[in-house]
């Protein structure tokens, strides 16, 4: 890949100059990529400026000139889906089976924005339901919220981008972005890429930086409405500085998947192998904790470790790789800690467990006691632990023993059973034979407790990203 350099973009500018710069390496080769350069906080103070001042020509352009942007530049990503697939697989170490489904789940939500733009509609409702109402008949209408801050992580660098800026842009406000300075990379060529589409200049503000430039961002009484999707730590220090401004948050999970004595266990194990290791569980709803009823363990955890140990580990940018590396090396010696702690609290190792660079092997623990880390806080990598229980309501009780609360699976054959456990389990969603890790864009995707506040999926997002403006006819 050839040398890349990623660039804020304020107030219309690629900005380079006397700024400081640092430099891009891929996590699983250690090779330089490129480098990012850093805005300066007079920076972030033009993007917020400029980002204020583009409120009323980004309202002002019709739904049908913002959705014809949108589907324009889910077009020109389609058209370069294997250039981002490898800039991703490169600067993120996510293997390019991932980076492939990644892009098209892109294009998807970019699409699926463009048609909820066209889709901002209100209510007309008669007064007459109050005694004091008599003729009057009050309008809504979805008007922009107005600036909206998206700060985005690395795991899903391009999707998770187009989750803000397709609906705050659909719905008429102008964006500020910055993304994860793992993946800025990835999150400039977007920005360029829907400027190509015919965004209007400054309709996108996006500054690259660290902690410091979010918060900045945040406290800036300019925006509206904060967008982020990051961990449990940072979201509360948003909050804290936020003020009165609407937060959204999509935060993190230890996603439990439920397999019953009755279920497909086949089906599970394939399931739950397939979906706990991709993007090495770099994902919030990667599947974690597997309660599997006591009476099919055995099996259930052989089926799994063959299942397991047949993943392709190594190289992101071989078309074969099913495993790459986590986002750096920090990171794997953090989860390699966790393994081990799990082991030297009593859970059986059954495969994987050792670490290479920024990869740790694909790992399945048996029985980890509840307080062990790979338990009760999120892994973020390719970890999952066998937890048997004995009657329904145990698992229920301890998937719902959690701080976190996003989605959770469940395999099991008889749908009344089904639905009493999905309406039990404290979620933002249930996935009925399937695991924890399934998400469709369009679908509402967000948690309770401290997995977050509001939706995404850009008809969700769009609710939230819009006020509801009431205009009143008094007849006489
Ligand atoms: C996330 O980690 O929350 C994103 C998961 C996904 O979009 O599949």
């Amino acid at each position: 890949m050839s040398f890349r350099r990623a660039r804020p973009y304020v107030n219309k500018e690629w900005l380079e100059g006397n700024r400081s710069a640092v430099s891009i390496k891929s996590p699983y080769s250690q090779k330089v990529i490129g480098e990012q350069i850093i805005a300066t906080p007079e920076d972030v103070e033009r993007a917020l400026s400029a980002a204020y001042e583009a409120k009323k020509t980004i309202a002002s352009l019709s739904s049908y000139e913002r959705a014809k942007i949108l589907k324009e530049a889910a077009r020109l990503l389609e058209k370069q889906k294997e250039k981002f697939a490898s800039l991703i697989s490169n600067e993120l170490g996510k293997p390019l089976k991932n980076t492939l489904d990644e892009v098209s789940r892109s294009v998807e939500t970019l699409e699926q924005s463009a048609e909820e733009a066209k889709r901002l509609i209100g209510e007309t409702i008669p007064g007459d339901a109050s005694e004091r109402g008599g003729k009057a008949i009050a309008s809504t209408f979805r008007v922009p919220v107005g600036v909206v801050a998206a700060i985005t992580p690395f795991n899903a660098p391009l999707n998770l981008v187009c989750h803000k800026i397709g609906p705050a842009f659909a719905a008429g406000n102008s964006v500020i972005l910055k993304p994860a300075p793992q993946t800025a990379l990835v999150a400039s060529e977007f920005i360029a890429l829907l400027l190509e589409a015919g965004m209007p200049e400054c309709a996108i503000n996006m500054v690259l930086g660290g902690v410091e430039t979010g918060q900045q961002i945040v406290k800036d009484d300019r925006v509206n409405i904060i967008s982020f999707t990051g961990g449990t730590v940072a979201s509360r220090n948003i909050c804290e500085l936020a003020g009165m401004k609407k937060v959204l948050l999509e935060l993190g999970g230890n996603a439990s998947t439920i397999v019953h004595e009755d279920a497909d266990i086949k089906k599970a194990a394939e399931m739950c192998g397939r979906t706990g290791f991709s993007n090495s569980g770099q994902s919030c709803i990667s599947v974690q904790r597997i309660y599997v009823h006591d009476s099919v363990v055995s099996e259930f955890t052989e089926l799994l470790n063959n299942e397991v140990t047949s993943l392709k580990v190594g190289d992101p940018l071989l078309p074969q790789t099913d495993v790459g590396c986590l986002v750096d090396e920090k990171a794997a010696n953090r989860v390699l800690a966790w393994i081990e702690e799990a082991v030297a609290l009593g859970a059986k190792l059954i495969c994987g467990g050792k670490k290479t660079g920024a990869s740790i092997e694909p790992t399945v623990l048996l029985n980890p006691p509840k307080q062990s880390k790979v338990v009760c806080q999120e892994v973020f990598g390719p970890v999952v632990s066998i937890i048997p229980y004995q009657d329904i309501e145990e698992a229920i009780r301890e998937t719902n023993d959690s701080s976190f609360g996003l989605q959770a699976g469940l395999f099991t054959n008889q749908m009344d059973l089904a639905y009493r456990v999905a309406e039990s389990l404290e979620v933002g969603g249930v996935v009925i034979n399937g695991t924890s890790n399934f998400r469709l864009d369009h679908w509402p995707y967000g948690g309770i407790k401290d997995s977050g506040v509001g939706r995404e999926g850009p008809r969700f997002a769009i609710e939230d990203m819009t006020e509801t403006k009431m205009i009143v006819l008094q007849l006489s």
